[in-house]
């Protein structure tokens, strides 16, 4: 049976479309059952609706600075569309404990470095200027802590000479499109082993492994 999986969005959508592609596999252990964005002119949403998905807009602006209110009109499109799995996909917004407590073990997000190294923005400048010669892109559980849960999978692609961010973003934006999916099945399937040792946050999904 595949899972039900809500995808947040803030903008382009390309990690969400991936994860569509994916789910159109009879095989694939999940469905996206709700795409939700808090920018109501993503280009995503479009790009969902265009594939029969359920769509919503939660607009933080209309909720001030009161983000446990936006919070909690998230979560009721979130438990509306019966989600099980919720995958941040370029959503802009830092959650509070609140959102990230009702889905503890059960929220994914993708950042586009190899974390530990380069949490927050900007990692493609980022990592140049450090000099790296491998960069990359992380599937996580998401924790209180920005960027800081537990890693799923990873996937590097090398720095090449001449790059610039726009290039090397290109680059990894290639391996994100290949990593959600997979780490997404991983994770459902019960196959994915969140590191490190010691700080063990996920909850398998009930009834989950070994079953699609
Ligand atoms: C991706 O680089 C993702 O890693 C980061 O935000 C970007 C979203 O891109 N969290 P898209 O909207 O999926 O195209």
């Amino acid at each position: 049976m595949k899972r039900r999986v809500a995808v947040l969005i803030s903008g382009r959508g390309s990690n969400m479309r991936s994860l569509l592609a994916a789910c159109a596999d009879a095989a694939f252990p999940a469905e996206i059952v709700q795409v939700l964005s808090n920018v109501p002119a993503a280009p995503g949403l479009a790009a969902a609706a265009d594939a029969g998905i359920a769509t919503a807009v939660v607009d933080h602006r209309r909720f001030g600075r009161d983000r446990a209110a936006h919070e909690a009109a998230v979560q009721a499109v979130l438990h509306g569309a019966g989600a099980e799995v919720v995958c941040l996909a370029g959503y802009g917004r830092l959650l509070t404990p609140y959102l990230v407590g009702l889905w503890q073990g059960r929220m994914l997000n993708i950042h586009p470095s190899l974390l530990p190294a380069f949490p927050g923005l900007r990692t493609h400048e980022r990592a140049l200027a450090a000099g790296a010669k491998l960069h990359g892109c992380t599937v996580h559980v998401v924790t209180e802590a920005t960027d800081e849960g537990p890693i799923l999978a990873q996937a590097a692609v090398p720095v090449l000479p001449g790059d610039d961010a726009d290039r090397l973003a290109a680059r990894v934006l290639a391996a994100e499109h290949r990593l959600y999916p997979a780490a997404l099945a991983a994770f459902i399937r019960g196959d994915a082993a969140p590191a490190p040792a010691g700080a063990v946050l996920f909850n398998p999904l009930p009834g989950s492994a070994g079953s699609d």
